[in-house]
């Protein structure tokens, strides 16, 4: 496995792949590997020539506030599962590459990034908008591999792929959940033990809707309480958001029929956990 740390190396390093003919898949993560990632580099290597996985924690999609400096890193351990795993290059820049001094432009996707993570998080998909679109136009994949478990980060860069007539096509790839429920997530390492147990509530509250809804439940409102009275329960929980929603516009669904998007963001102590699953009526 090739380390690339410079823009100029992994332009000539894809460009030389493309020359070849091979196809290329990218995984653009922010390190800290766990299963969920590595289900996405197994799906990229089934259909793809070739394996990119960026690491690269990305200054601009945390606010002043956020877990910027603290969050998880640890390149020997995610650069060891990514070499077992067959990947062809690992993509790891520095902030300067990236972002170059006098650095300004950025991607905005409207009407989809201020809902749901974004109304607490104001400016973080405009940063994730536009280092993807950065990584895409530097590593030119044919494939990108998202997990679902970001819901509004995939339908954001889906949008933005259309929206920019980017030539990739974008893969959204199964969430990925512990045996005992919890989505997998790199900031599940800040949870002490009684956290770690207590953020049980967001898959117990997920799957009681989805029995609701099999029951015949089509009030989202109803749903809604239902979720949050089950994670009120949980002393250790902080409920930023419930929301049942349109998967493709964040919307509000007022009753539910079609294609649902049940998603929600909940403090443990200062970190904050988001799940969703997604319901087919
Ligand atoms: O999902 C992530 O890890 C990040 O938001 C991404 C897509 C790598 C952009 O920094």
């Amino acid at each position: 496995m090739k380390i690339v740390r410079t823009v100029a190396e992994m332009r000539i390093l894809a460009r030389q792949w493309r020359r070849e003919g091979r196809g290329i898949g990218f995984v653009p993560t922010m390190g800290y590997l766990h299963e969920g990632h590595l289900s996405l580099v197994r799906e990229s290597k089934a259909r793809t020539d070739v394996t990119v996985v960026n690491i690269f924690v990305n200054p601009t999609q945390f606010g002043p506030n956020e877990d910027f400096k603290k969050y998880p890193r640890d390149l020997e351990k995610d650069a060891a599962y990514l070499q077992a795993a067959g990947v062809d290059a690992l993509f790891h820049p520095d902030a300067a590459e990236i972002y170059p001094p006098g650095y300004r432009t950025y991607v905005e996707v409207e009407g989809l990034q201020d809902k749901l993570c974004g109304r607490s998080r104001p400016g973080h998909f405009r940063g994730v908008a536009t280092v993807v679109l950065k990584l895409f136009d530097i590593v030119g994949p044919d494939r990108a591999f998202f997990g679902a478990k970001d819901a509004q980060q995939v339908l954001i860069i889906r949008r933005m792929a259309v929206d920019l007539d980017l030539d990739v096509e974008v893969v959204t790839c199964p969430l990925v959940r512990e045996p005992d429920g919890l989505a997998l997530s790199s900031r599940n390492a800040y949870l002490g033990p009684a956290e770690r147990k207590a953020a049980l509530v967001l898959s117990t509250g997920l799957r009681w809707a989805e029995k609701a809804v099999a029951a015949g439940e089509r009030d989202a409102g109803r749903l809604v309480a239902g979720i949050r009275s089950i994670i009120e329960a949980e002393p250790l929980a902080r409920i930023d958001y419930v929301e049942a929603v349109d998967p493709e516009t964040l919307d509000p669904a007022a009753d539910l029929r079609g294609e649902v998007l049940v998603a929600l963001a909940v403090f443990f102590g200062k970190t904050r956990l988001i799940d969703n699953v997604r319901l087919h009526l």
